[in-house]
């Protein structure tokens, strides 16, 4: 399951994301905002955060103006590896190297039909996995729980 949310500069990306999760016939869940009225978006970064870090989805995808702050604000979960892309190497390196399990995307940034790559690339791409990168990812999970990485 892939959970969605956004705040109002967000809003334009949702249906071409889900077109992509349509396509891959990914469930999804879609936690709103479906309105263009301003919103806060820490709010949205923080309930889809809850999802992925509980399990109860797997990945998140998620969007603002900027997809920052929304970013921003699921990056405080515990257990969260949120990353902003703006592009499809980014995006395809944020899962085989760093793991990422949410993807932020800026609707004042990227066009839907970028938007669409990148996600499609970010959700078909696996975790690389090898020792090297698994390391690397526990160090930044490590700090956490109060673990300096060395
Ligand atoms: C809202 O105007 C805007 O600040 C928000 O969508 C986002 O870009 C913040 O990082």
């Amino acid at each position: 399951m892939i959970v969605l949310a956004n705040d109002h500069g967000g809003l334009v990306l949702k249906q071409p994301i889900i077109e992509v999760l349509e396509t891959l016939k990914l469930p999804y869940k879609d936690l709103g905002t479906n309105s263009t009225e301003s919103t806060d978006y820490p709010i949205w970064g923080y309930r889809a955060a809850k999802l992925v870090a509980s399990g109860a989805c797997e990945r998140g995808i998620i969007f603002c103006g900027t997809g920052i702050g929304i970013s921003l604000a699921a990056n405080k979960v515990k257990g969260i590896r949120c990353v902003v892309c703006t592009d499809c190497f980014s995006a395809q390196m944020s899962r085989a190297h760093n793991n990422a399990n949410m993807l932020a995307l800026g609707g004042r940034v990227v066009g839907p039909d970028l938007a669409k790559m990148i996600a499609r690339i970010w959700l078909e791409t696996p975790f690389d996995g090898g020792e090297r990168h698994s390391r690397r990812v526990d160090q930044i999970m490590g700090v956490e729980t109060g673990k300096e990485p060395v």
